[in-house]
């Protein structure tokens, strides 16, 4: 009886009726998944949801729009954002964040949820600085690296498609016993490379975590003498998955450069933007819809300056402050068993 009494004196404290909500950063698959599902959240409690454009710009240029039942009800299945997205370097100058503070005010905005990574995380912690609202992060990036969630909304459904990609292109390189030299997104983390290295079954996988600039000529002359090692053992095709923004030069310099020093004509392939759209895969559309309802009731409860994350399968909360402290590294393990295990056993089956 007390719990409830204390909960229901709570809840009256608590008295959210418009949240404002943005997309910012890189689009992710599943993102309108989470749009959805905050406005069904919302509309439950009795709440309004006010969609804000173009990411952060849309609180700087008061660019907004009531979100209704009906505005959501066909989007689970669509890749990118309704609200469209962009960066928005404003965000972090004392004008921008009096602009924007000015925006909530006048739409008078309760509490806002953003959805996208690091940096869109940046804003929403300055804003706290001006504005009194709640605010609530939610992880939406392809590239899987906020600190303190198993998963980012996007990551599934972008590993998956660069998946689907490099099979498709592992029929060439067989066709013409090529090697083929593959470049995936990730900024600076290698989540991307390394899980879907391993998942294409990738004769190496290149990035951050087993890489340093300074080894650059190392990995090279290793890289001819295993190209070289597979040739003789009749290896039909060869495939370097490889980190963006890694080699100096970018990838089509990697290849060149392995051309070279291998005799052996190496061709450069970048998937680029193929990974960030498309129609978001089950999992991303699940975790999306589990993250926006627990943001509409995470704000309930009073949450101010959290992100949802899950870990091990549960939805929790943690600080924002602690999601942007550090990149989320990559699993050791998944690292160890590409290099010292996948990489060198394939080659001995063969
Ligand atoms: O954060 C998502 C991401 O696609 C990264 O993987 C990539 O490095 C970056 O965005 C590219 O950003 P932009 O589209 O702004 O150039």
């Amino acid at each position: 009886m007390l719990i409830i009494a204390i909960l229901l004196i709570k809840s009256l404290f608590i008295m959210i009726k418009r949240i404002g909500i943005l997309t910012s950063g890189g689009d992710a698959p599943g993102m309108n998944a989470a749009i959805r599902s905050i406005v069904l959240a919302a509309s439950h409690f009795d709440i309004e949801v006010i969609g804000f454009y173009h990411g952060y710009n849309g609180l700087i240029d008061d660019n907004c729009k009531p979100l209704t039942l009906r505005d959501v009800s066909s989007i689970i299945q669509l890749g990118g954002t309704i609200l469209k997205s962009a960066r928005c370097p404003q965000m972090l100058q004392p004008q921008g964040l009096k602009q924007a503070t000015t925006t909530l005010l006048k739409n008078k905005i309760d509490a806002l949820i953003v959805i996208g990574g690091d940096g869109s995380f940046k804003g929403l912690l300055s804003l706290q600085d001006h504005w009194h609202g709640q605010v609530i992060g939610i992880p939406g990036t392809i590239d899987n690296d906020l600190d303190g969630t198993d998963y980012t909304i996007g990551f599934s459904t972008a590993i998956n498609t660069a998946l689907d990609a490099i099979d498709k292109i592992r029929d060439t390189a067989d066709a013409f016993e090529r090697v083929f030299l593959i470049e995936l997104m990730g900024r600076h983390s290698g989540h991307i490379t390394f899980n879907v290295g391993i998942a294409c079954a990738a004769e190496q996988v290149i990035s951050f975590e087993n890489f340093s600039p300074d080894n650059a000529k190392e990995t090279l002359e290793k890289l001819a003498a295993d190209i070289h090692a597979a040739k003789k053992q009749h290896h039909h095709s060869y495939i370097i998955v490889v980190a963006e923004n890694l080699w100096q030069g970018g990838i089509t310099k990697l290849a060149d450069d392995l051309t070279t020093i291998s005799g052996i004509d190496c061709t450069a392939c970048v998937l680029g933007y193929i990974q960030r759209g498309g129609s978001p895969d089950a999992k991303d559309r699940i975790l999306a819809t589990k993250m926006g309802v627990a943001a509409v009731q995470g704000l309930l409860d009073g949450k101010d300056g959290f992100m949802v994350c899950e870990q091990n399968n549960s939805i929790s909360y943690l600080p924002l402050t602690l999601t942007i402290k550090h990149t989320k590294t990559v699993s050791e393990s998944l690292v160890r068993a590409q290099d010292n295990i996948l990489a060198l056993t394939a080659k001995q089956n063969f």
